[in-house]
């Protein structure tokens, strides 16, 4: 490690014992972590993480003990009062607690129930915020979240509504879709059809391109592209594993653009062993 990076580091906050540092890892690639999350990683004598965590990025907390709190869609999942009463017992019991989430804590993450729980207990504690899957994945898709000249907003949704105990309940499609600006979706791919139907219903044009990205910066990153109409059957003749976005907008096309000018440009940052 070179001097100034070492000095960086060592200059970063203390994780002290009976805080929680509630850190974000960033969408999958270990290179996308930032240094405060190394450092905590480097510090923490406990590691709560998540499924989507890379297992080369828990490799990095030497001196932890691990606890899986994950939830995957679909699947039996830690109840999150179970997530925030650990995190405030190991606390009260001294530790340093490191609590890592994939992509950003605050984004679809819970982050902010496990804040709250935290700071009604008493517990001090920080967020370092990561690369949200929106943001890092959209980017290795060779999509650009902004364009100027294509879009002046771009949406981030869940494909969650009130089932899945969201009180805020679903998301109005139809008001996305009267935007006229791309959305990108996060948890959508089990209600692709349902969110497609909503948005060619409210108008939203058959043509507007749309993709899906799974596993966004990882080796086994796939972009899928297509139209909003032509979107879940396109989706099922080609089903892609998860994590997935959904991105629907004009941004799409720049990845085509870009790939005619470079077309080995896709495999330059997220490229395998
Ligand atoms: C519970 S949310 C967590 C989001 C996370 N806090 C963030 O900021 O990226 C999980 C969803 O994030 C998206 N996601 C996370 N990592 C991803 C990746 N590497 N590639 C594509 N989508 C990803 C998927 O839509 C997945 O269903």
């Amino acid at each position: 490690m070179n001097e100034a990076l070492a000095s960086l580091l060592h200059a970063m906050p203390e994780l002290p014992p009976g805080h929680v540092w509630l850190a974000g890892a960033g969408p999958g690639d270990p290179g996308l972590l930032t240094l405060h999350a190394l450092s905590a990683l480097g510090q923490a004598d406990v590691l709560v993480h998540d499924a989507l965590v890379d297992p080369r990025i828990l490799a990095l907390a030497t001196g932890a003990e691990l606890l899986f709190a994950g939830k995957r869609g679909g699947r039996p999942s830690a109840d999150q009062a179970d997530i925030a009463a650990t995190l405030v017992k190991l606390a009260r019991a001294g530790r340093k607690v490191l609590r890592l989430k994939g992509g950003d804590p605050y984004v679809f993450g819970r982050g902010g129930e496990e804040a709250l729980a935290l700071a009604e207990a008493g517990i001090p504690f920080r967020v370092i915020p990561g690369i949200t899957a929106g943001i890092g994945g959209l980017a290795a898709a060779l999509i650009p979240a902004t364009q100027r000249g294509v879009n002046q907003a771009v949406v981030f949704a869940t494909g969650h509504g009130a089932d899945d105990g969201d009180v805020a309940g679903g998301v109005d499609w139809a008001a996305l879709a009267r935007l006229g600006q791309p959305v990108v979706l996060y948890m959508a791919i089990t209600h692709i059809a349902e969110i497609v139907r909503s948005f060619l219903a409210a108008g939203m044009p058959a043509e507007t391109p749309a993709a899906v990205v799974s596993q966004a910066t990882t080796p086994s990153q796939r972009v899928l592209i297509s139209t909003l109409a032509a979107l879940p059957a396109d989706f099922a003749a080609a089903p892609l594993g998860t994590p997935a976005l959904i991105v629907i907008g004009n941004i799409v096309k720049m990845r085509a653009h870009l790939l005619a000018l470079l077309p080995d440009l896709e495999q330059v940052p997220w490229r395998g062993a």
